[in-house]
């Protein structure tokens, strides 16, 4: 049996890189298992923001998830901490999991930096965290970007070290589930060597679901390129790494490989692919924006639908979370 599940931290709204690398994935997926899909909120925590802001971020990620295609009805969609099995399960986790295997963590280092004696203690365990909003509901396959793979990996160590300890096959090693292809790692419209992201930031390095169609014209138009037409063979993109984002962007978006893209765009230059990106962007992304405003106007209903989620989900969870206690010897 497969179940499915991934998360996505509630800290600003979607941009392209978490559409492409991860969300219309999910979409795809729900149709084929069990998935659920959630709110990272705890997660959000490493890094501080006033309380008004995280309740707002939070909600409006649930809209843009659903907008983007995620149906309630057919997916366990809810707020991380609205089940505290993630939390609880944590913190046994803790127990497993070694300084060594968390120091090594790249998003660990790229975000703390050299401040390491002033970055909050979650933003260190976060990935032990993600260990357990993983392996609390047993999922095989976690849909995620090229930058999460590193913590599925992880995941991975933790759930053996775990079921070898304490003598249980409770946990399931699960499988990094990176897409092929050129949506795995979008990169910045402004720096080809640097992944598109939500901290960035310059607005005009990311395509967000909220962008108006001027704006997505404007930010195709500035995107760094360089003066070269383009090849016909995606080999030849290899030392223009802005060249070949905006291309892989669009075989992502029609679904074509860059080879495909390449043969009809090949000898031309960006005066002429640009244009095209943006119409491809726009045809993508306003039907998504649109449904986003219309799920706005109901906060009501976001609320009843992250609830449903939430006790669906504790249904998943809390036994596999009993289990866990059971094995270590928390029964009392
Ligand atoms: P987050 O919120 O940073 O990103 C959500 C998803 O979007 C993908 N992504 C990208 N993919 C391609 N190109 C990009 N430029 C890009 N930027 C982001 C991410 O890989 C991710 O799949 N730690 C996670 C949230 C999380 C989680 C989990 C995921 C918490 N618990 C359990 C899976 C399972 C995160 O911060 O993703």
């Amino acid at each position: 049996e497969r179940r499915v599940l991934s998360g996505i931290q509630p800290t600003g709204g979607l941009h392209l890189g978490n559409l492409l690398g991860a969300i219309l994935r999910w979409v795809r997926m729900q149709d084929e298992a069990e998935c659920l899909f959630f709110l990272a909120d705890l997660h959000s925590l490493s890094d501080f923001v006033d309380p008004a802001t995280r309740l707002a971020n939070i909600r409006e990620m649930a809209a843009a998830l659903i907008a983007s295609g995620i149906d309630p009805a057919k997916s366990t969609l809810f707020a991380q901490s609205a089940v505290p099995a993630h939390s609880e399960l944590c913190w046994i986790l803790n127990g497993t999991a070694r300084m060594g295997w968390l120091n090594r963590m790249t998003q660990w280092k790229d975000k703390a930096g050299k401040n390491r004696e002033t970055a909050s203690v979650a933003l260190f365990d976060y990935p032990v965290l993600q260990a357990a909003d993983i392996l609390l509901y047993r999922a095989t396959h976690v849909p995620v970007g090229e930058d999460q793979k590193q913590h599925i990996e992880l995941t991975r160590d933790i759930a053996i070290k775990f079921n070898t300890d304490y003598q249980t096959d409770l946990f399931i090693a699960p499988e990094p589930f990176i897409g092929g292809g050129t949506a795995a790692r979008v990169m910045s419209l402004r720096d080809g060597t640097a992944k598109m992201s939500k901290s960035d930031p310059s607005d005009m390095s990311r395509i967000n679901l909220t962008d108006e169609n001027e704006i997505i014209v404007q930010k195709v138009r500035k995107a760094r390129t360089d003066p070269a037409p383009l090849p016909d063979d995606p080999a030849l993109l290899a030392d223009r790494p802005e060249a070949r984002n905006l291309v892989g962007i669009y075989a992502a978006i029609t679904g074509e490989s860059s080879e495909a893209v390449l043969a009809r765009f090949a000898g031309q230059g960006f005066g002429t692919f640009k244009p095209a990106l943006a119409d491809a962007l726009i045809a993508l992304i306003a039907p998504l924006r649109q449904r986003l405003c219309e799920l706005r106007r109901d906060p009501a209903e976001l609320d009843r639908i992250l609830a449903d989620g939430a006790t669906r989900a504790a249904a998943i969870g809390t036994p596999v979370l009993d289990r866990a206690k059971a094995a270590v010897g928390l029964t009392l």
